[in-house]
């Protein structure tokens, strides 16, 4: 039977879109679905930048202007990779002109613009996904359910971390491709909305709802140069959080994110601790999974490093065979895959808008404290 096409307009060209338009690519090569993806149309502003970025991954037109390709009658999904500030517009049009969404995360630079995405796609009733990718790492997929299976017994601890070192350079200006992290009116935070709302995603996916944090922020270089300007602009942003807080299940969480520590470059890593058992995950090792059960013999109890490639992890059957390993890109063809079963099925896939909006309600908290130097509880 012929599948129903599926067409896919993109909004930005850089990091993300590569990663959303390879996962779009590679989809249907290895998962069954419904849909026969169709990349329609790629919109950048920058016209001799998107035809690079086109010449690549071979889009079916070029557009320039966001709000046309919004409302395109020939458009069913749109998938907004652009800066956080741009999320709140691009989304809420797109769900006023009926269209699937998958937005990059954070959800938005703060929960005020979320809470709007989420009534904009509510009272749509348009599918709606966010980009929290870690989740569909097989090892990160199998804790769950090791977790959910009640293997861990009761939790009292969750450490994450994500740790990279690409800012320290006072030189480094502030403004345009990836550097816009550096402006807090586009970014909204810091290291917060861009790595700790990984790791909280995740955690609240894991482990449950955080209660309250007590956070610290730093902004160790205050001026850089505009990328366009070449002015001296004010820095805004948190280089360096570290918070701790409460799950509503009663464990503890502590949490560190900076892009100031020297020699690592995307190390994010959780380990949980339970009463039973303990789990480690690390994604510059992404395709193991630590795990102590105190139930062993206790003579060959110990960390075990389990190589997710078999069959029996999730995601792997899909994939190649016992052994061979899969990586990063992958985690977005995963989320694909899955977002188009809950399309088929008429059923919304998590993290959807409203999920993220838990994972920025703590982020706001995080930033808050950090600011009152008091405890603060998360939003509900
Ligand atoms: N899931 C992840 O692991 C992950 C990783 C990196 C970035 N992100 C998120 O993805 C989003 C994009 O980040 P990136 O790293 O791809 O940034 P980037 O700077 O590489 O790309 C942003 C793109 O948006 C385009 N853009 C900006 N303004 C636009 C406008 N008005 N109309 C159309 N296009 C416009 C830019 O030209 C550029 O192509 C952010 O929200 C970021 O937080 C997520």
């Amino acid at each position: 039977m012929a599948k129903k096409k599926l067409n896919v307009g993109m909004i930005g060209y850089g990091f993300m879109a590569r990663t959303h338009s390879n996962a779009f690519r590679k989809v249907g090569n290895f998962f069954d679905l419904d849909y026969e993806i169709v990349l329609k149309a790629v919109c950048g502003r920058n016209e001799a930048g998107v035809k690079a970025f086109n010449d690549k991954w071979g889009y079916e037109r070029i557009e320039s202007d966001w709000r046309k390709l919004v409302e395109a009658k020939d458009i069913d999904l749109i998938d907004i990779c652009t800066p956080n500030d741009l999320h709140l517009e691009m989304a809420v049009a797109a769900a006023k002109a009926g269209k699937m969404i998958i937005c990059e995360k954070p959800l938005a630079r703060n929960s005020a613009e979320g809470e709007q995405m989420v009534a904009a796609v509510e009272a749509a009733k348009v599918p709606n996904f966010v980009s929290y990718n870690y989740r569909r790492i097989p090892a990160v997929t199998l804790a769950k359910k090791l977790i959910d299976e009640g293997r861990l017994g009761k939790i009292f601890h969750y450490r994450a971390k994500f740790l990279q070192d690409w800012t320290i350079s006072a030189d480094l200006p502030v403004g345009g491709t990836g550097l816009w992290r550096l402006d807090v009116n586009a970014a909204g935070s810091g290291v917060t909305g861009d790595l700790l709302a990984h790791c909280i995603d995740t955690a609240i996916w894991l482990n449950g709802s955080i209660k309250d944090v007590s956070a610290m922020t730093e902004t160790f270089i205050k001026e850089r140069k505009n990328t366009f300007t070449g002015e001296a602009q004010k820095i805004g942003i948190d280089d360096a959080c570290t918070f701790m807080g409460h799950f509503e299940n009663g464990s503890l969480a502590t949490f560190e994110s900076t892009r100031y520590a020297r020699g690592h470059k995307a190390l994010y890593t959780l380990e949980i601790n339970g009463e039973k058992a303990s789990i480690m995950w690390d994604l510059h090792d992404l395709h193991r999974l630590q795990w102590f059960d105190h139930k062993d013999e206790g003579q060959l109890r110990g960390w075990r490093s389990i190589h997710i490639t078999d069959g029996d992890h999730p995601y792997m059957k899909n994939w190649w065979v016992p052994g061979l390993q899969i990586g990063y890109e992958h985690s977005f063809v995963h989320q694909v895959a899955d977002f188009l079963d809950g399309v088929s099925k008429g059923k919304l896939v998590g993290p959807t808008f409203r999920d993220a909006l838990e994972t920025t309600r703590v982020c706001d908290a995080v930033i808050e404290s950090a600011k009152s130097g008091s405890w603060q509880n998360v939003k509900k």
